[in-house]
């Protein structure tokens, strides 16, 4: 498992495919500048959780390659999938035509969500604006164009284009663009920012911001379209995990005040939280759910919205305004849709979610030693997810722990002060050992401020 054996000695394509790379590339979510410091990882290849560099270094992808891959990189059923795919169709336009691999994906997804028509998008944050604009319209559409606000938590992270960074509170992605967003509602996170270890979030936990959501509904549910979430956690945040009882009570008050409740399962969907979807874990039937990331198994960019019947029925007329003109150009790519379809496959022949289950409770036992450091706050679990807060960082501690991670062949991005797994589903138990192994060094690398 070591990360440090050279296979192929190509040193040389590493070195010069990083300066290429910084010549012509614009890396996301990155101050180019740091990479005079932090150098980027030119990758070659992928091989189930590892990510392999031209020499051969390896590095286990624990963060899933933000949160997409579930089955490994080339993954030799979802790779065969594609190549058949590919010989019949690659994509043919969603507007005025169909094809089987987006009717199958449809119908799939509805049986697994419970809800009617899907409406494709490309990334994640644009699955979000379909949610809001979808919303919003079908207000419109109703006869109460007045409901125009949208309410999310604090804490909150849908994306980053304008329409989803309005309903973001992430001050580093949000401050620079404040004056090109519209105004919207934030409610307070249900439930504390950082327990004590072990410490479990407890129905009673979610209280004060029920009791706060309730009083914004009550005073402006008349200008108010849709509530927002992130369901059980919030990821960017810092991997923040409440109560499924929040979801239950949040159902109820939407309902209660006539306000859609959009569920953002981005993140969360795909068995990360430990079930298929994590609404389901509170048992309620959202108005929208997005979802992208895991949808295709980490392989092409597809997301999907799924809507009530009822928001569906609102926009079928013969007036064409009254019907949702969104689009974008790879709305619904047979070869998307094919991935997606060969990843639910995996799901359900190979019984992933019951699998995953008893995974995480050997997980669970090998991240123990985490627990025991003195320097490791709040470990925290939920399905194939693990997070801790590590005490006294450095002012660059989530670059410096990247870069130290990185030299002991790991793939690992802390957000903040928060470390965190969320590895591919197919990491093994010696994987997973090893993982913590490393992360127990990597924080004695790393030290205090
Ligand atoms: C909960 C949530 N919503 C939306 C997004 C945006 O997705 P994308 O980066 O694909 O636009 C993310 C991305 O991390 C997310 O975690």
């Amino acid at each position: 498992m070591s990360s440090t054996t050279s296979i192929t000695g190509n040193s040389d394509i590493n070195a010069k495919q990083v300066s290429r790379s910084l010549d012509a590339v614009w890396h996301p979510c990155t101050q180019m500048k740091h990479h005079e410091q932090f150098p980027l990882v030119p990758i070659a290849r992928g091989e189930g959780a590892w990510l392999i560099d031209h020499e051969g270094n390896r590095y286990l992808d624990a963060v899933s390659s933000w949160w997409v891959n579930l089955f490994g990189h080339a993954n030799p059923r979802i790779n065969a999938a594609l190549k058949t795919q590919l010989d019949t169709l690659e994509h043919a336009m969603l507007a005025g035509f169909t094809h089987q691999p987006v009717i199958e994906l449809s119908e799939r997804l509805g049986k697994l969500t419970g809800l009617g028509h899907a409406f494709y998008g490309s990334d994640g944050a644009s699955a979000v604006e379909i949610a809001l604009k979808m919303s919003f319209h079908y207000w419109r559409n109703t006869g109460r164009p007045g409901k125009t606000k949208f309410v999310s938590l604090e804490g909150s992270y849908h994306g980053e284009t304008l329409g989803a960074l309005a309903v973001t509170d992430v001050a580093i992605f949000r401050d620079a663009y404040g004056p090109l967003l519209n105004n919207n509602l934030l409610v307070p996170f249900p439930g504390p920012r950082a327990a004590a270890n072990g410490e479990a979030c407890c129905p009673a936990c979610v209280l004060p911001a029920v009791a706060a959501l309730e009083k914004l509904l009550a005073e402006r549910h008349h200008e108010i379209a849709a509530l927002i979430v992130e369901p059980l956690v919030q990821g960017a945040a810092g991997m923040r995990m409440y109560h499924p009882a929040y979801l239950q009570r949040a159902r109820e008050l939407c309902t209660q005040y006539e306000i859609h409740l959009i569920v953002d399962e981005i993140m969360t969907g795909f068995g990360r939280t430990g079930s298929m979807f994590a609404f389901k874990q509170a048992a309620i039937r959202p108005d929208l759910v997005c979802m992208s990331k895991g949808l295709t198994g980490g392989y092409l960019p597809l997301s999907c919205v799924l809507s009530s019947d009822d928001i569906y029925a609102a926009f079928y007329d013969d007036d064409t305004a009254r019907g949702f003109l969104h689009s974008h150009s790879y709305t619904g790519s047979a070869l998307a849709c094919r991935a997606a379809l060969a990843t639910l496959d995996i799901f359900a022949t190979d019984a992933v979610i019951d699998k995953n289950r008893d995974k995480a409770i050997r997980f669970n036992a090998l991240a123990g030693p985490l627990a025991q450091h003195a320097r490791v706050r709040n470990l925290r679990h939920l399905g194939m997810i693990w997070a801790f807060e590590i005490d006294g960082p450095g002012k660059n501690f989530a670059r410096e722990f990247f870069a130290h991670a990185l030299k002991r062949g790991l793939l690992l991005r802390p957000i903040g002060n928060t470390v965190y797994f969320m590895p591919p589903y197919i990491v093994g138990d010696d994987e997973f050992a090893w993982l913590v192994a490393q992360t127990l060094a990597t924080i004695d690398d790393v030290g205090a401020s």
